[in-house]
């Protein structure tokens, strides 16, 4: 970011009116995508990637966001470190594969050798006095939650990072009966998308868009084509059904953070799915065995929603995961993770189809959305529109995003 153009982000912040969209600077300029990455990206407790892709000691990812690029592996003891890919010698890329399995991480450029803890064992024609132990890889926060893999850029105690226990704490009690720490990947599908981060979020978080872009979406959840036509008479529907499941034991209601911390909005919503469907799936019927603790269908489907770039999908017997990862103004790639009991057996207990055919249909007329989104964004005619009632949940982001950016 150059001086010269940092007063001009404070500028847009401060006449961006509440209820509209952003002003176009916010969804095109390479300033604004620098300022978002440090002051808000590199903030948040960000999600890598199920446990399962680190298998064995010595599996390890890369995951690249905000301008770095971070190492994931699992050592010998079987605990999952993250540490920045940055060579201590002279700073080169360590791994350059996406993933893989090694002894040791090496740095191509002239051989310095760590362990799979981080420490430098190995620099060849150092001076005498060189201490190796001075010279470990910068680590990364990290912490393995229900299955999932998280990481924080920042550094621990810095007060702009939400503190990840509490985060945990609200968003496990509906993760936890699902069971996603003994669940396993069916699907990993990456869908780049032509749009700001920002564009890719508030399109995810409201459904005003759902019935006219959705057809699959819509027909499978009964809330859109309810919520548009008669709001309240829906919410009774919804209540009486969490009380029934309340009553079995189920865990059911909303969760919203907006009031209680700023530092990484988090949520949950919970609902039924449509009358006489067990899952989201094309005819109702289930796509696997029940997963985790779950003894019945409870025909209910979860949004947890874990700071502005990661969201969880739950049916009874799935699980979709979304990974949004800004890559440039214009460019978001959306990861989506398809997950079912460990135990359960393809062909016998699931087909892989019937599991992602609805977010699979949906996210690719997601992409499509969003490019024509971003492409009329660009325009010199785009002014900021105001949102309608049903798109709530995205006014609260960018109200968010607005507090946190200027
Ligand atoms: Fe890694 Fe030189 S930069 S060994
Ligand atoms: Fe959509």
């Amino acid at each position: 970011m150059t001086a010269a153009t940092a007063p001009s982000i404070e500028a847009f912040a401060g006449r961006q009116r509440p209820g509209y969209s952003l002003e176009q600077p916010f969804y095109t300029d390479p300033a604004i995508f620098e300022r978002d990455m440090q002051r808000i990206v590199s903030h948040q407790w960000l999600f890598v990637d199920h446990v399962a892709r680190l298998p064995t000691p010595g599996s390890y990812l890369v995951y690249r966001i905000a301008g770095e690029s971070i190492v994931l592996v699992k050592g010998r003891d079987g605990q999952v470190r993250a540490f920045f890919n940055v060579c201590r010698h002279r700073g080169s890329l360590i791994c350059l594969e996406d993933a893989g399995s090694t002894r040791t991480l090496t740095c191509p450029y002239h051989g310095w050798v760590y362990d799979l803890e981080g420490r430098l064992i190995h620099a060849k024609n150092m001076p005498a006095d060189f201490d190796a132990a001075a010279w470990p890889l910068h680590p990364c926060q990290v912490r393995v939650f229900e299955g999932l893999v998280f990481i924080n850029l920042g550094r621990e105690d810095d007060p702009a990072t939400m503190p990840f226990d509490p985060l945990a704490d609200a968003l496990g009690r509906y993760l936890r009966p699902n069971r996603l720490d003994k669940a396993k990947i069916v699907a990993r599908k990456t869908y780049p998308t032509h749009g700001n981060w920002k564009l890719a979020v508030e399109n995810f978080r409201e459904c005003y868009h759902c019935a006219p872009a959705h057809p699959e979406y819509t027909m499978v959840n009964a809330y859109v084509k309810a919520g548009d036509d008669n709001p309240g008479s829906y919410q009774a529907v919804t209540r009486a059904w969490a009380d029934a499941w309340a009553a079995k034991g189920h865990v059911v209601g909303n969760l919203d953070s907006t009031t209680t911390d700023r530092r990484q909005p988090y949520g949950v919503f919970r609902q039924p799915i449509r009358e006489g469907w067990q899952t989201l799936s094309q005819d109702g019927r289930a796509v696997a065995p029940l997963m985790g603790d779950l003894k019945a269908f409870d025909c209910g489907e979860t949004l947890v929603i874990w700071g502005p770039l990661f969201y969880v999908y739950l049916a009874n017997d799935h699980a979709t995961l979304f990974r949004f990862t800004p890559v440039s103004p214009t460019i978001t790639d959306v990861v989506l993770i398809w997950l079912v009991r460990e135990d359960a057996v393809e062909g016998r207990d699931y087909n892989v189809d019937r599991i992602t055919w609805m977010w699979d249909v949906t996210t690719i007329q997601d992409t499509t959305i969003i490019g024509d989104n971003q492409t009329g964004v660009n325009s010199r005619r785009y002014v900021p529109g105001p949102y309608a009632t049903l798109e709530m949940g995205t006014r609260g982001f960018v109200d968010w995003y607005v507090s946190r950016i200027a």
